[in-house]
């Protein structure tokens, strides 16, 4: 049976559009044109899902919407309700937010958006009504995960949203201090989801001064600024059917988000210089290592972004929280790094693990990680004790030594040491090949993975 839709407007209009958009997308629409019928329809029948107006004009303020959809809660909590509302008053479709609304849209909407928005709504809450999310304790049952290690209840839990949400379109806020695997689950909602097959576009938003905002995330037309030579695409552009990640949200400033609100609003945007809209599909992730809650509360984040990005959030715990996957990931990362590197097969001794489980890892899984590969090279024996963890720390982090300059991770200490090498043999690639025991193909290809160049290449 397809789903009912009861529809709240005022507007004739409105409700037409709207009754021919959900026909042809499969719902079944019922409508409501005046307040007082939409609780009694509510009362009395089973809706799968509510579009509320927020302005219906008896009220000037909104107050009235919120009225009703208070009233709505109370009687049919189960019930998602979506806001329709002005652009201008988003601050109302917020504040409907808290009050427990599932989504809100902006009139004019975008059907496409809009029907998405539905379907999501209605999923969701499907699974939102089972028992409780059963927390899957053999790991086994999550082998397509692979590439996320551990066992953690924690962890656990959050590859089970991840596989409810990842084929929805609802944006995912990933929360959680830095090196927890925000990146890492990230990607695989976008592997699990139905767009895998399309671009996934990783944004480091931190990195992104104001000015270049705009041509960075909408792109422009040839001409449109002196250094414009040709026509670009922006990175929404490049997500289009696809997934886009906007990484160190947190760190976005303020007159830029106003700028990302409307894109995640309607998907729509204009190329600098070019006055033609664009409409994209782009299913939007987002990750922070900051509270954005308290950021709102300083007044550094915009509270209207804030809801738009956060329909599901995901806080990965730190890793000292689930100490007990600790091994788990030592022994993972060195087997990769022995695969990837060619390496002697090393273990880690009882000592060692007991080492790793007592480390706070403030820089979590990826200090983890970069040790664990680090004291890989260091280690002469065929066994990891705790010690050589003392001299990797000690290498990661002492600015004179060899491997200087570098975050530390095995592909780091290997570009700085084919520079080394080079400098030391004043540029001459078969010497310096010779000296790091690999042929001058590999060295070549080695340098451009890195983007090593010499001026000298004999
Ligand atoms: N559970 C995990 N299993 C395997 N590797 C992980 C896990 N969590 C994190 N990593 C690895 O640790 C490093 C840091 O993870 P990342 O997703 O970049 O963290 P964040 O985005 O939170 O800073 C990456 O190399 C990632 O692949
Ligand atoms: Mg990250």
């Amino acid at each position: 049976m397809s789903n009912r839709i009861l529809v709240c407007d005022d507007d004739d209009a409105v409700r037409s559009s709207l009754g021919f958009l959900l026909t042809k997308a499969g719902y079944t629409p019922n409508f409501a044109s005046r307040p007082e019928d939409i609780i009694e329809y509510i009362t009395e029948n089973d809706f799968d899902l509510v579009l509320l107006d927020m302005n219906f004009s008896v009220s000037i303020n909104g107050e009235e919407g919120i009225e009703l959809l208070k009233r709505i809660r109370l009687i049919k909590p189960a019930i998602p309700v979506i806001l329709m509302t002005a652009w201008a008053s988003v601050e109302l479709a917020v504040r409907g937010i808290k009050l427990g609304a599932y989504d809100f849209v902006t009139k004019p909407w975008n059907n496409i958006q809009l029907h998405k928005i539905i379907e999501t709504s209605i999923t969701l809450s499907g699974n939102r009504s089972d028992e409780k999310v059963s927390v899957l304790k053999k790991r086994d049952k999550l082998v397509e995960f692979q590439a996320i290690i551990g066992e953690d209840p924690k962890l656990i839990e959050i590859l089970e949203i991840v596989k409810r949400v990842a084929p929805t379109h609802a944006p995912v806020l990933i929360t959680g201090e830095s090196g927890t695997g925000k990146e890492l689950i990230a990607s695989s909602i976008h592997l699990y989801s139905t767009r895998k097959a399309k671009p996934f576009v990783k944004v480091n938003l931190g990195g992104i001064p104001a000015s270049l905002f705009e041509s960075e995330m909408f792109g422009y037309r040839k001409g449109a600024f002196t250094d414009a030579k040709t026509d670009h695409a922006g990175r929404f552009e490049k997500a289009n059917k696809g997934t886009i990640f906007l990484d160190e949200i947190g760190d976005l400033n303020f007159s830029s988000q106003v700028k990302l609100l409307r894109v995640l609003q309607d998907q729509t945007f204009e190329r600098l210089g070019d006055p033609n809209s664009i409409t994209v599909d782009v299913r939007v992730l987002s990750a922070t290592n900051h509270n954005l809650y308290s950021l709102v509360n300083k007044g550094s984040f915009r509270e209207d972004l804030l809801y738009r990005i956060n329909l599901i959030q995901i806080e990965v715990p730190p890793l000292r929280q689930r100490s007990d996957d600790i091994p788990l990931l030592a022994n993972y990362f060195v087997d990769q790094a022995v695969k990837t590197y060619s390496l002697p097969a090393k273990s880690i001794s009882r000592e060692a693990n007991e080492w790793l489980c007592n480390h706070p890892w403030p820089g979590n899984v990826r200090e983890l990680k970069n040790i664990m590969e680090r004291t890989l090279l260091l280690t002469k024996s065929d066994e990891i004790k705790p010690e050589d963890f003392i001299g990797a720390q000690k290498t990661g982090r002492n600015p004179d030594s060899k491997w200087n300059g570098s975050s530390g991770t095995l592909d780091d200490m290997e570009k700085q040491m084919i520079i080394n090498t080079i400098e030391e043999c004043g540029g001459n690639l078969s010497r310096s090949s010779e000296k790091l025991g690999i042929s001058r193909a590999t060295l070549y290809r080695k340098m451009e993975k890195h983007g090593i160049q010499t001026e000298k290449n004999e």
